[in-house]
């Protein structure tokens, strides 16, 4: 089953706490959190203060994808407030393994998230250590871009290593997607997929997520 997570990052900023409660009534399946650091990427979002202040708000579980410089610094403060998947951009780590160790032990799901342009080979040796990878589709930094179709490739060459390693690791998806892009994101191997304009962007959130769910599937729209 392919699972879907709503970005924050789309939703009214001054009301996160009532979002974040509607994504769930939406049958939404985790909630995904940018953290922007205005270094790693060219625009600032929020810390774990408003993570902590989220997680009173909603049961899901919080996919918190760190888009900073130094993320080893703020982990245990991420992991106190509420984190339950904590990612970590391979193109920021000096040494991702000890980063993903350092993550599994405050008790969270360790996750590699890589950049559109850095190649799969970073990942060969923390699968291990690694409890989700999130192959981002858009450069990161902004919600509302166009997906781009030349990490497809990358989505089933990763599925492809996976399976040769015998690696039951699900491979989320990151930027652009939306019902057009749902189903190949899915047939290359993707099976979360995180979703900010296509579910918040929508007055209805429910449908919203239960037409991600459909595309995903290859149902059309009428279904
Ligand atoms: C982009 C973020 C995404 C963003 C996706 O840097 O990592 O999670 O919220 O937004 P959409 O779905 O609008 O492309
Ligand atoms: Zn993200």
């Amino acid at each position: 089953m392919v699972k879907i997570a709503p970005s924050l990052l789309a939703a009214d900023f001054a009301a996160l706490g009532a979002e974040a409660a509607r994504a769930e009534a939406a049958g939404a399946d985790l909630l995904h959190l940018d953290i922007m650091d205005g270094h790693f990427v060219p625009n600032i979002s929020f810390g774990p203060q408003a993570v902590r202040a989220i997680r009173q708000h909603t049961r899901l579980p919080l996919d918190v994808h760190l888009m900073i410089t130094r993320p080893d610094e703020y982990l245990a403060e991420f992991a106190a407030a509420g984190a339950d998947i904590i990612s970590v951009h391979a193109e920021t780590c000096l040494h991702l393994s000890r980063t993903l160790q350092r993550i599994r032990e405050l008790g969270k799901v360790p996750a590699v998230a890589l950049n559109p342009a850095t190649p799969l080979t970073v990942l060969e040796y923390v699968l291990d250590l690694t409890g989700l990878i999130l192959l981002m589709t858009v450069n990161p930094g902004f919600g509302g871009q166009q997906f781009l179709p030349a990490v497809l490739p990358k989505i089933a060459a990763l599925a492809t290593l996976l399976k040769e390693r015998s690696r039951a690791i699900p491979i989320e998806v990151d930027g652009g997607i939306n019902a057009a892009t749902a189903r190949p994101a899915v047939q290359a191997g993707a099976g979360v997929l995180v979703a900010g304009s296509a579910v918040f962007g929508q007055a209805d959130l429910q449908a919203a997520v239960a037409g991600l769910r459909r595309a995903a599937a290859g149902e059309g729209a009428g279904r």
